[in-house]
C-alpha cells in the first residue's frame, strides 16, 4: 500500500549546488547572499527593506520587542494561529489577549477587536491564515484610531495577495515564515518585512545585539544573535525563484480537491479566495465526521494532520472568554496531503479514498 504524507516539499538539486557553492566560497556567515535574497525579496514584495532571520517566530519576537513592547503591555492575538505568534508577544513580556475567529474561516474576527483594546493594547497581530487576508480595510483604521502597532504574521500567506497587495505589506512590519511546512523553506528560516528605514535599522541592530557595524562594535541597544547564514539564504534565493511554479501547485492542489469532494455531504472546504489572489498552502476542510475520515485515511496510509490548536486550550496564556467559532474548528477541522511538491496522483489517490468513506460501505 502506498504511503502519502500529510506534507510534501523537496530542495532539489540547484538548491543544493547553491549551498555547497556558498560553502565552497566560505560564505558560510552571514555575507552578501543575505543581503541578496534580502534585496531580492524587496523587490517580490515590492518593499523597501527586507531582513532575513531564523525563523518566523524570531521575525515576530523582533518586529514587537523594536516597537518597545514589553511588561505592561497587552498584544492583540487571534486565537487561532500556530502559538509562535502568542509566543511572540508573551516573550517581550507583554500580556496576551486572545480574540475567537470567523465563524466560516479561521481568521480573526475583526469585529471583535475594538471590546478588547483597553488603555494598556499596544499592538495589533493579524494572522493571515493559509493564505487568506485578514481585512486590513478593517483592521488599519481601528489601529490607528487607539494608536496601536500592527505586526502581521503572513507566515502562512507569502505571495497571497488581497486587491492586488502582497499580505505582510499592509502594517508597520509583516513577518514571514521559511520553515518547512511553508510556500518556499530553507528547512528553517523567516523574514521580515518593513516600509520605513527607521525600522529596518532597529531590526537590523536587534538581529546582532544592538550592533550597527559589525567592523566597530558599538552596543547601541538591546539585542540578539537573530543572525542568519549565507548557506540559507542561497537555498532560499533558489526557492524564491521557484515561487511561481509552487504557488501554482499548492493552488492546484486546492482546486483538485474542491472540485472533486464537491459533491459530498459532510466535508466541507474551509475556503481561500483564490480569484482574489490568496494562495491556500494547506488543504483544509471541515467535517462532523472528521476522527472516524481520519482514521479510515490512516489506515489506508494516507496522513492526517489536524490545523493547531485554540490558544485559549494553553494553560500557560491567558485564557480567558469564550471561543465558540475556534472551538468549532477543533472539534472538526484538518488538512489533507498537500504541499509544493506533493504529487497530483497523491491527491487523486486520496479523493477516491474520501469518497469511499463517504460512499459508507467502510463505515461501522
Ligand atoms: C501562523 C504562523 N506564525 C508563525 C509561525 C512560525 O514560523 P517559524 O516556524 O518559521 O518560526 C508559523 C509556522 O508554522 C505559522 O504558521
Amino acid at each position: 500500500m502506498k504511503s502519502i504524507n500529510w506534507w510534501q516539499t523537496t530542495l532539489k538539486d540547484a538548491e543544493i549546488e547553491a549551498v555547497v557553492h556558498a560553502m565552497r566560497d566560505r560564505r558560510i556567515g552571514m555575507g552578501p547572499l543575505v543581503v541578496a535574497f534580502e534585496s531580492e525579496i524587496c523587490k517580490a514584495l515590492d518593499v523597501p527593506y527586507a531582513l532575513m532571520c531564523p525563523s518566523g517566530s524570531v521575525a515576530l519576537y523582533m518586529a514587537l520587542m523594536v516597537h518597545g513592547i514589553g511588561p505592561g503591555d497587552e498584544v492583540i492575538v487571534p486565537n487561532r494561529t500556530f502559538i509562535a505568534t502568542a509566543h511572540a508577544a508573551r516573550l517581550t513580556g507583554a500580556r496576551v489577549v486572545l480574540v475567537d475567529c470567523n465563524a466560516q474561516n479561521t481568521n480573526i474576527n475583526v469585529d471583535l477587536i475594538e471590546e478588547k483594546i483597553t488603555p494598556k493594547t499596544r499592538a495589533i497581530m493579524p494572522v493571515h491564515l493559509n493564505g487568506r487576508a485578514v481585512s486590513m480595510d478593517a483592521l488599519t483604521p481601528l489601529a490607528r484610531r487607539h494608536r496601536l502597532i500592527v505586526v502581521e504574521d503572513a507566515c502562512q500567506a507569502l505571495f497571497s495577495q488581497t486587491q492586488g497587495k502582497p499580505l505582510g505589506t499592509l502594517s508597520h512590519v509583516g513577518c514571514f515564515s521559511l520553515g518547512i511546512a511553508k510556500l518556499l523553506t530553507t528547512g528553517i528560516g523567516g523574514f521580515a518585512v518593513c516600509h520605513d528605514q527607521k525600522t529596518w535599522e532597529q531590526l537590523a541592530r536587534f538581529r546582532n545585539h544592538g550592533v550597527s557595524d559589525l567592523n566597530h562594535l558599538d552596543y547601541q541597544s538591546l539585542g540578539f544573535n537573530f543572525k542568519v547564514s549565507d548557506m540559507t539564504a542561497a537555498a532560499g534565493r533558489v526557492q524564491l525563484a521557484r515561487r511561481e511554479q509552487r504557488a501554482a501547485h499548492v493552488t492546484r492542489i486546492y482546486h483538485t480537491y474542491v472540485t472533486e469532494l464537491a459533491g459530498i455531504d459532510g466535508i466541507t472546504p474551509i475556503s481561500v479566495n483564490t480569484q482574489g489572489g490568496e494562495i491556500p498552502i494547506y488543504a483544509e476542510f471541515r467535517s462532523p465526521r472528521r476522527d472516524a475520515l481520519l482514521a479510515w485515511l490512516e489506515g489506508q496510509g494516507i496522513a492526517q494532520h489536524l490545523l493547531p490548536p485554540g490558544l485559549h486550550l494553553s494553560a500557560h496564556l491567558e485564557n480567558d472568554g469564550l471561543f465558540p467559532n475556534s472551538d468549532g474548528f477543533d472539534r472538526e477541522a484538518f488538512i489533507l496531503p498537500c504541499g509544493p511538491d506533493q504529487p497530483l496522483e497523491n491527491i487523486h489517490v486520496v479523493v477516491e479514498k474520501v469518497k469511499e468513506f463517504f460512499a459508507g460501505q467502510f463505515m461501522k
